[in-house]
C-alpha cells in the first residue's frame, strides 16, 4: 500500500470514527453473583455436586469486573449447566496463576486449558497476522470489527493457531484504547519523549514511536506499580482496564483518542479440545457462543461506565480529541501501515477497508428503507 493510498484508507475510516465515542457507552454490567469464583474451587462432592470428569482451568490477567472477567464467569456457569456438571471450570483472574506471555506457555504445555489473551499478544508466539487488530484507527466502529472477526479474516487467523498447538473458539471485545499520562495530551507533540507501557506487539511499538513516544513492553500485572514508581510515564488502555486496575490513582490525564482497539481471542489447548467427547465439545461450543453474545453486549457498555467512575474520582482530567486533533494523530500514524503491510498481509488490511465500505453501504440501504416505509405510513 503506497503512503497516499494508506492515507485515503485511514481518512475514509476516520469519517465514521466519530461514531466510536458514542458507541463506547456503557450501562451497568450484568450482575453475576460473587462467590461463583470461590465455589469453583470447593470440593464438589462435599458440596453435594457430582464430581466433574473434566476440569477446565481458565486463566486471565484482568479484574473480575471487566468484560473478560464477567464473561469467564458466564462461561463457567453455562458450561457446567450445559454438561450437567460433567465439566467444571475454575477461573484464575488477575494474573493469579500466570502473567501475559507465561500464560501461552502454560496453555501449550497443558497446565491450563483455556485463556483469553489480548489479540496484541499473539505476535509474541509467532502469529504476527493478529497484529492487524493493533493497526491505529483501523476499525471505524464495532460493526466493522465484528464482521471482520466473524468473517473470513477471523477464521483465517484462527487456522494459523493450530501449528502452535492451539484452537481459537471465539473473539471477545474490550473496546477502543485511550492514552494516559501525567501531562495533558492534545497535540501529537505533547506525547514527545513520554515513556509508555505497551503490550508485546511490534505494531504497538511502531505506533508509539511514530507518536514520538518511548515504548516499553511490560506484563499487564506490572503496569500499575510501573506508573506509580515512574518507571513509565503513561499507558494505553480501554477505560474499563484503566479504572479496574486503579490507574486513575496514578495518572493525572486521560485523553479520549480511540486510537486503537483491544480485544481477545478465547483459545484452548488443541490436543485437550480434540480429545474431548463430541457431546461435551458441542455443549461447550454452545456455551461459548452464548457467552460471546453476552460478552460483546456488556463490553459495549463497560467503558462508558468506567469513564463515569474515573470522572467521579476527580483524580484524572479527561480530554477528548477534537476531530481536527484526531486527524493529526491519524496522519502521524500512517507510516505504521506501510511498515507492517507485508508482515500482517495486504489482503487482511484490505479486507477491513472492504468491510468498512460494505457496512456503510448497508447502513445507507437500511436508512433508505426506513425513510421509504415512514413516508408510506404518513401517506396512509
Ligand atoms: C493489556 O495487557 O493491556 C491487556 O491485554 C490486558 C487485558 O487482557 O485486557
Amino acid at each position: 500500500m503506497k503512503l497516499c493510498t494508506a492515507m485515503v484508507f485511514v481518512l475514509t475510516l476516520a469519517a465514521s470514527s466519530l461514531a466510536i465515542a458514542a458507541e463506547e457507552t456503557l450501562k451497568e454490567p450484568l450482575a453475576i453473583p460473587l462467590g461463583t469464583q470461590a465455589s469453583a474451587n470447593k470440593d464438589p462432592v462435599a458440596a453435594g455436586l457430582p464430581e466433574a470428569e473434566i476440569v477446565i482451568k481458565f486463566s486471565h490477567v484482568v479484574a473480575r469486573d471487566t468484560p473478560k472477567g464477567l464473561a469467564a464467569e458466564k462461561f463457567k456457569q453455562l458450561a457446567e449447566q450445559n454438561t450437567n456438571g460433567r465439566v467444571r471450570v475454575d477461573i484464575f483472574p488477575n494474573s493469579l496463576l500466570y502473567k501475559d506471555n507465561e500464560e501461552f506457555e502454560a496453555l501449550q504445555n497443558g497446565s491450563v486449558q483455556m485463556l483469553a489473551p489480548s489479540l496484541s499478544k499473539f505476535g509474541h508466539i509467532g502469529v504476527r497476522e493478529f497484529e492487524l487488530f493493533d493497526l491505529p484507527y483501523i476499525f471505524p466502529n464495532r460493526e466493522v470489527l465484528h464482521r471482520v472477526m466473524d468473517g473470513e479474516a477471523g477464521r483465517s487467523l484462527f487456522k494459523k493457531l493450530s501449528s502452535k498447538g492451539l484452537t481459537g473458539l471465539a473473539y471477545w471485545d474490550n473496546g477502543f484504547k485511550q492514552m494516559s499520562s501525567n501531562q495533558p495530551m492534545q497535540k501529537v507533540t505533547d506525547l514527545n519523549g513520554l515513556k509508555v507501557r505497551i503490550q508485546s506487539s511490534k505494531v504497538l511499538e511502531a505506533q508509539m514511536k511514530a507518536l514520538g513516544m518511548k515504548p516499553q513492553v511490560m506484563p499487564f500485572s506490572e503496569v500499575y506499580p510501573a506508573l506509580q514508581q515512574g518507571i513509565v510515564d503513561g499507558a494505553e488502555n480501554p477505560v474499563s482496564n484503566f479504572y479496574t486496575q486503579k490507574m486513575h490513582e496514578v495518572q493525572k490525564h486521560l485523553t479520549i483518542s480511540n486510537h486503537g482497539y483491544l480485544g481477545y481471542a478465547v483459545i484452548v489447548n488443541k490436543k485437550f479440545w480434540d480429545e474431548l467427547p463430541a457431546d461435551i465439545r458441542n455443549a461447550l461450543n454452545q456455551a461459548m457462543k452464548e457467552t460471546t453474545d453476552f460478552e460483546r453486549e456488556i463490553a459495549e457498555n463497560a467503558n462508558e461506565d468506567a469513564l463515569t467512575k474515573v470522572l467521579a474520582s476527580n483524580t484524572t482530567e479527561v480530554y477528548t480529541l477534537s476531530p481536527k486533533e484526531r486527524t493529526t494523530w491519524q496522519l502521524a500514524l500512517l507510516p505504521v501501515y506501510q511498515e507492517f503491510e507485508n508482515v500482517i498481509g495486504k489482503y487482511l488490511i484490505k479486507s477491513v477497508a472492504y468491510t468498512a465500505q460494505q457496512v456503510l453501504k448497508d447502513q445507507k440501504e437500511a436508512d433508505r428503507k426506513n425513510k421509504a416505509s415512514a413516508k408510506k405510513k404518513n401517506q396512509n
